[in-house]
């Protein structure tokens, strides 16, 4: 547990779902009905960190009462310590599917970081052979917006090369209830509050005044799953052109980080590149890989 955490404020303060801007704290979800003792502190999140990579700092114990503690009594236990036990005689995995989602942060909107789906429009999605069929993933997708971008921007350069191409989205992240909520592609229009104007019509259509949907044709490339980042073998028997996993390690300390990366890298095509979020860039690049500025790293062939 050597790194801190680095729950964003809109992390701490939102509890579901969040397309933001975040709301701020309030007393009532820090309200410490469950008591958390300081070796149940450890436990959690000794556990925390080996399923999912997250790191809770020391300064962090009401965060996980706000978000931990309502489990607790729902499941009609007592204290924090029942709950620990009930985590480790799971065996259906229900439980942890729980606890990831209540843990996890999946504030994200659509169009995040734009340079980033400029530099897969300019000089990603050109580059690749018009006999391959273009493999693009989302990793830590949250609740969607940055898969359906990918998918929008695809979908573009699949009509400009008049369909002589195929393509493909991924979507995967380690809350069952975010992918659930991706999978229906409905989205309140502050999601989309980053989206310039005259790209929305692209992909996006008004449900009511308050949502938008995803249209079917950008829908279709996308496939969501549930997947766990740290899992030791990915499911994967072909490479992709692109991984963007962004803002997902924040929440990781350096050796997590560097193992994701390398195993991302490892799912790269020569040429293929990894984008991770702005203020996530590398100390140090692994040899395989080459930075490209902007928090962009190319697979070397
Ligand atoms: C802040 S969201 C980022 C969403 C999107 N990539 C973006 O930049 O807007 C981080 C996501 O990473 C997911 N995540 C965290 N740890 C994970 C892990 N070990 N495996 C898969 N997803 C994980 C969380 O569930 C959350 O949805």
């Amino acid at each position: 547990m050597s790194a801190p955490l680095m729950f964003s404020p809109e992390a701490e303060s939102v509890p579901e779902f969040s397309f933001g801007p975040a709301p701020r704290l309030t007393s009532s979800l820090f309200s410490e009905e469950v008591p958390l003792l300081e070796h149940e502190f450890d436990l959690m999140r000794q556990l925390i960190y080996d399923r999912t990579g997250i790191c809770i700092a020391d300064s962090k114990r009401a965060l996980l009462i706000g978000r931990l503690g309502t489990v607790v009594k729902e499941r009609g236990l007592r204290t924090f310590q029942e709950y620990y036990d009930l985590l480790q005689r799971d065996t259906t995995g229900d439980l942890l599917t729980e606890l990831f989602g209540r843990i996890t942060t999946n504030y994200t909107y659509f169009n995040r970081e734009p340079d980033h789906f400029q530099y897969l429009t300019k000089n990603l999605l050109p580059s690749v052979p018009k006999n391959e069929r273009i493999r693009l993933w989302s990793a830590g997708c949250a609740t969607g917006p940055e898969a359906f971008d990918l998918s929008m921007h695809l979908q573009a350069h699949l009509d400009a090369t008049g369909y002589m191409q195929e393509g493909m989205v991924l979507g995967t992240d380690i809350s069952r209830k975010a992918i659930e909520f991706a999978v229906k592609g409905v989205y309140p229009v502050d999601a989309a509050r980053a989206v310039p104007p005259e790209n929305i019509p692209r992909y996006l259509e008004p449900v009511d005044k308050q949502h938008y949907s995803v249209k079917p044709r950008i829908k279709n490339l996308v496939k969501f799953r549930v997947m766990n980042l740290l899992r030791e073998v990915f499911p994967f028997q072909q490479k992709f052109h692109a991984i963007f996993c962004r803002n997902v390690m924040i929440y990781f300390d350096e050796a997590t980080r560097m193992k994701l990366v390398k195993h991302l890298a490892e799912h790269l095509l020569p040429g293929g590149i990894l984008v991770l979020g702005h203020c996530e860039s590398l100390l140090s690049v692994p040899g395989e890989l080459k930075g490209e500025g902007a928090s962009v790293y190319s697979r070397r062939a």
